[in-house]
């Protein structure tokens, strides 16, 4: 797909109309295109990125290549087939990639054995010296949990969610980006 066959303005997964390029928008820097903007700005291109609960749509994996030359393959449970999530693990068996997305995920997941596999994967499908990349949508930030029917919100700040990451990849192998709300994790660092 080409850049000018691509619609930008497309609806991200908070349901907002977003065109990333516009400058009268304030794009959201904990999800979708925004998120990105914030992980991939000064990053090296031409990576290979898995994005583990990366919903349904390909719009990220296009915006990633067009902007910043990555790409980005994209796992998640609940949003795609048990056939194209296998392919991505196979691949990331196969050759491990350079890095991983998780964003918005650890926010939207309640039991702390489930965040703990999440972020254990995360782990397993980079090479070594991988980085992770972890952001969540901190909601309003009091870290009362908001449940409903079928969604699960922690209210959580990213900082909250160090301890579970530092388990899995070590406390020197992890730090917390203050000013871009990222965590960063590198798997196995010497
Ligand atoms: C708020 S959406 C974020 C989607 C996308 N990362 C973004 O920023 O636009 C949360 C996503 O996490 C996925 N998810 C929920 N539980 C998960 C789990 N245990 N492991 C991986 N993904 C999960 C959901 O299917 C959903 O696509």
């Amino acid at each position: 797909m080409s850049l000018s066959q691509f619609e930008w303005r497309v609806p991200n997964v908070v349901g907002h109309s977003i065109d990333p390029f516009s400058k009268k928008i304030k794009v959201d820097h904990t999800e979708g295109f925004g998120a990105f903007d914030s992980i991939f700005t000064g990053y090296a291109s031409g990576v290979r990125v898995v994005d583990i609960g990366g919903g349904e749509h390909d719009y990220n994996k296009a915006y990633c290549l067009h902007k910043y030359f990555t790409s980005l393959s994209i796992l998640d449970p609940f949003m795609r087939t048990a056939e194209h999530n296998n392919l991505v693990l196979q691949e990331a068996k196969l050759k491990p990639f350079d890095s991983c997305t998780s964003i918005s995920v650890l926010n939207v997941i309640n039991l702390i054995k489930s965040r703990m596999e999440h972020i254990k994967l995360c782990k397993s499908v980079v090479k070594e010296c991988g980085k992770v990349f972890f952001k969540v949508w901190p909601g309003d930030g009091s870290g009362i949990e908001k449940v409903n029917a079928n969604c699960f919100q922690s209210n959580r700040t990213l900082e909250t969610y160090l301890d579970e990451i530092k388990k899995v990849f070590g406390s020197k192998n992890v730090k917390f980006d203050s000013e871009r709300k990222i965590i960063i994790a590198v798997k196995n660092s010497p």
